[in-house]
């Protein structure tokens, strides 16, 4: 019997694995340089967190969740957001006990079992920043800075936040109560989701795909319209914060999110060549989160970005992939060098990733092997007709070699990085 990968998993093989190190460490520096600290929570937590968390009548609660109940019968889901469980650890680690505000970020999977289609999964990566501690509008045009400048990085031209208010718990229910009446009206108008919608979470209706809701969708009022002093003042903050930094944006009325858990500034970051699945990352504001799952009234705002998106976006646009390292691959040609290019590697990999061919083939196909794993430099040793103390240095990239004494190969491949030729 064979087994296959699960519907809505991949595996990332060596090649690709590299592209997502060179992410994972832009990433980091943009992180890093933010003053963010890392967090690193379990893959499960109890069910009850995201539904608390995450709101019961979201799609990922009803109908995404990886739950199971374990040995003992508690029920325990696969966390499909990091955004509860970052919450859930300050909380259970005594993190605001200092006061202030904590800056927080992860890097992992996570789960929803979603319809697989490109550019979605059911096992993804997200990266995720929090602030947890402060209401401060500034704090939200922070955490847009960080999300737009750790993707100018890679790099996205032509990327812009589309930014919303979705108020706060009261002013939102007085507006949900003229949505819900507006929708009323047009009910038959509507698709059976919207329909379903109007109760439960009618804000919902902004999301929805189906063409037929379109006409009725636009007519409705806004949020923008109906939000109280305080909201709508700190929204115009947030909108000022922007145009001060130089972040690229524009209101999006439209901008609900999937999740519950937000109050004021709601926020995408799209890249339309995606397609259907083009939203790269998104966040918000979320003040009574933290109350939600336990704790004291406690303000907070952040953003997750999915990283196949990311990837897949850098493939679309043709943009120089990441950098990836230098590499190199060293070919003894008979088994008396194996042994030397064991040793003569631990002096290369100083300058780079390092692999000594040891497959016993011909030079022929060690060299068409070394070409196919992208390796940029390869060291031949045993060359019919070199002497033993000699070494041939080959740069894959334009296919042209010299030969040099084996003691001199480290300084041949060092001024071939550094561009001095071979
Ligand atoms: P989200 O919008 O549900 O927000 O997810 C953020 C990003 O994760 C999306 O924009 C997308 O790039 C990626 N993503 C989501 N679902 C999938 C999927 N099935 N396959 C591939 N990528 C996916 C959150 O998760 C919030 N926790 C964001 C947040 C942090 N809000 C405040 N802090």
């Amino acid at each position: 019997m064979r087994f296959q990968r699960q519907r809505g998993t991949q595996d990332i093989l060596p090649e690709q694995a590299r592209q997502w190190q060179a992410l994972d460490r832009s990433l980091r520096r943009t992180l890093a340089a933010f003053d963010y600290g890392e967090i690193r929570t379990p893959l499960f937590e109890d069910t009850q967190l995201f539904v608390r968390g995450v709101g019961s009548d979201t799609d990922i609660v009803q109908k995404e969740m990886y739950t199971f109940v374990d040995r003992k019968g508690r029920s325990l889901s696969l966390r499909p957001e990091g955004t509860a469980a970052v919450v859930r650890a300050y909380l259970e680690n005594q993190m605001g006990h200092e006061g202030g505000v904590r800056r927080l970020f992860y890097i992992g999977p996570m789960y929803r079992y979603d319809r697989p289609q490109a550019g979605r999964f059911r096992e993804f990566f997200q990266l995720g920043a929090e602030a947890i501690g402060s209401a401060e509008p500034e704090q939200d045009v922070e955490i847009i800075d960080l999300m737009m400048t750790a993707l100018a990085q890679l790099p996205m031209p032509g990327l812009e936040v589309e930014v919303n208010s979705v108020g706060h718990p009261e002013c939102r229910a007085a507006y949900e109560t003229r949505l819900r009446q507006a929708l009323a009206s047009e009910r038959t108008a509507l698709c059976g989701t919207c329909q379903e919608r109007i109760d439960a979470n009618p804000m919902r209706v902004f999301d929805c795909k189906n063409e037929a809701c379109r006409p009725v969708v636009q007519r409705l009022p806004r949020m923008r319209e109906h939000l109280c002093a305080e909201c709508s003042a700190h929204h115009d903050v947030v909108l000022a914060g922007l145009r001060e930094l130089g972040i690229p944006h524009r209101e999006n009325s439209t901008i609900v999110r999937g999740l519950d858990y937000y109050t004021r500034t709601a926020f995408e970051v799209h890249y339309p060549p995606l397609g259907a699945q083009s939203a790269l990352g998104g966040g918000g504001r979320y003040d009574g989160l933290v109350e939600a799952c336990g704790g004291p009234p406690t303000p907070g705002v952040g953003f997750s970005a999915g990283l196949e998106r990311i990837l897949f976006a850098l493939e679309k646009t043709h943009a120089p992939a990441v950098a990836t390292e230098d590499r190199i691959v060293i070919l003894p040609l008979d088994r008396e060098r194996r042994l030397q290019a064991l040793q003569l590697a631990h002096a290369l990999r100083e300058l780079g990733p390092t692999a000594v061919d040891l497959s016993g083939r011909s030079l022929k196909s060690q060299l068409r092997a070394a070409g196919r794993s992208g390796a940029r430099v390869a060291v031949i040793l045993g060359a019919e007709d070199r002497s033993a103390d000699e070494a041939v240095v080959r740069d894959l990239s334009v296919g042209v070699q010299a030969v040099h004494e084996r003691t001199g190969v480290v300084a041949a491949v060092r001024a071939l990085f550094q561009g001095q030729g071979g």
